[in-house]
């Protein structure tokens, strides 16, 4: 069986560290891995106007956000499809259909779409687009034919109501499509990054992002505003570890390498560690340390994507041949669901030889 990754993101703005230590990292090592035969990456445009009914102007100026951030962080249109979730028609047919296999009390019980209705006070009134947005998303996935799906953890309940609409389908009308893995981030600092104030999720709502686009200066400065241990206070003191989100960050993205470059009298992480425990390191040191490590790995992401800033209508192009191609491949997943639902009346003859046959039978 081929193996095929399907993921995206919602255009609601720009991309953050979140996204990239959980899922983009790995996606452009899954990409330049060469295990897989397909690989299509989604804007979900359409999933994004479930809760963002009233602001379409938003996702359509954050389509190219994404793009960019895509493309900056090294996902090579020549071997990944990068499409827009609503220039897909076959997505929503097929959500249609699947909407059959899944209960009310179903959706409800999604962990996923509970923690959301909370966050947007959609208690009182949820919008049935939003509420059912979890079966779209098995649509998204199918329709690829997706063995693979690297997302965060977030996005796991999601994947569990996917494979369960897999195998109803498969049951009531044959093996048809196919169950998804998940693949969540290794390190266990990458499946929620907090956010810089050391809440639990980086998140645009709560302004306490670092984005892949923003400066060196305003990493810099976010970075030595971020929280640290607030018990720390003097250089001597002991210090914590434990939710110290500079050190989360560390957990999430230095490397070997960067100790030998930037803070050669550590050997490891362990140790830097175990002198903030013990006292005598300031926190100003490891946020520098920090700020370099940042650096270094957003350094090429941000020079590639001013390329791309350079040329907007070529970054077009790439998602309109992305979409091109991924709208061949649902197409085609489309074509199999309606003859296994058996609502293909014009492409079976066998249906109006029967059909047929029945009625002059009647004549005779
Ligand atoms: N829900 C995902 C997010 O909020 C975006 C998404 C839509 C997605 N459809 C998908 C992710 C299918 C993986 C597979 O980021």
């Amino acid at each position: 069986m081929s193996k095929i990754i399907l993921t995206g993101d919602r255009p609601t703005g720009r991309l953050h560290l979140g996204h990239y230590v959980g899922s983009l990292r790995r996606r452009v090592e899954l990409q330049d891995s060469g295990e897989f035969d397909k690989i299509f990456i989604m804007i979900a445009d359409a999933q994004a106007l479930t809760d963002n009914a009233d602001n379409p102007e938003k996702v359509r100026q954050n389509i190219i956000e994404v793009a960019l951030d895509y493309l900056s962080c090294g996902l090579d249109p020549e071997k990944t499809n990068i499409f827009i979730q609503s220039q897909i028609p076959q997505l929503t047919e097929l959500t249609f259909y699947y909407m059959n296999l899944v209960t009310v009390s179903r959706l409800q019980r999604n962990p996923t779409v509970k923690a959301e209705i909370q966050m947007r006070n959609f208690e009182a009134s949820i919008p049935v687009g939003f509420f059912t947005y979890p079966i779209s998303q098995a649509a998204d996935i199918t329709a690829f034919k997706a063995t693979t799906v690297p997302v965060g953890e977030d996005q796991e309940p999601m994947l569990e109501q996917a494979r369960e609409i897999v195998r109803k389908f498969n049951a009531v009308y044959g093996e048809t499509l196919v169950e998804p893995d998940i693949l969540l981030p290794d390190n266990k600092a990458c499946l929620r990054l907090p956010g810089t104030d050391g809440k639990a999720k980086m998140s645009k709502s709560l302004g306490n992002c670092i984005y892949l686009s923003d400066t060196p200066e305003e990493v810099r400065e976010k970075v030595m505003s971020m929280y640290t241990d607030p018990d720390h206070i003097r250089v001597n003191d002991p210090g914590k570890i434990e939710g110290n989100c500079v050190f989360t960050y560390l957990d999430a993205f230095s490397t070997p390498e960067d100790f030998a470059e930037f803070l050669p009298e550590y050997a490891s992480l362990d140790e830097l560690k175990e002198h903030y425990r013990r006292g005598g390191l300031g926190d100003v040191k490891v946020k520098k340390f920090l700020n370099n490590v940042l650096n270094r790995q957003l350094e090429p992401i941000r020079a590639r994507r001013h390329e791309y800033e350079q040329d907007i209508p070529a970054v077009y192009r790439i998602l309109q041949k992305g979409t091109a191609a991924a709208y061949e491949a649902a197409e085609q997943t489309l074509k199999e669901v309606k003859a296994a639902m058996r609502i293909n009346y014009f492409d079976d003859a066998e249906l109006i030889r029967v059909q047929s046959e029945k009625y002059q039978a009647g004549r005779d």
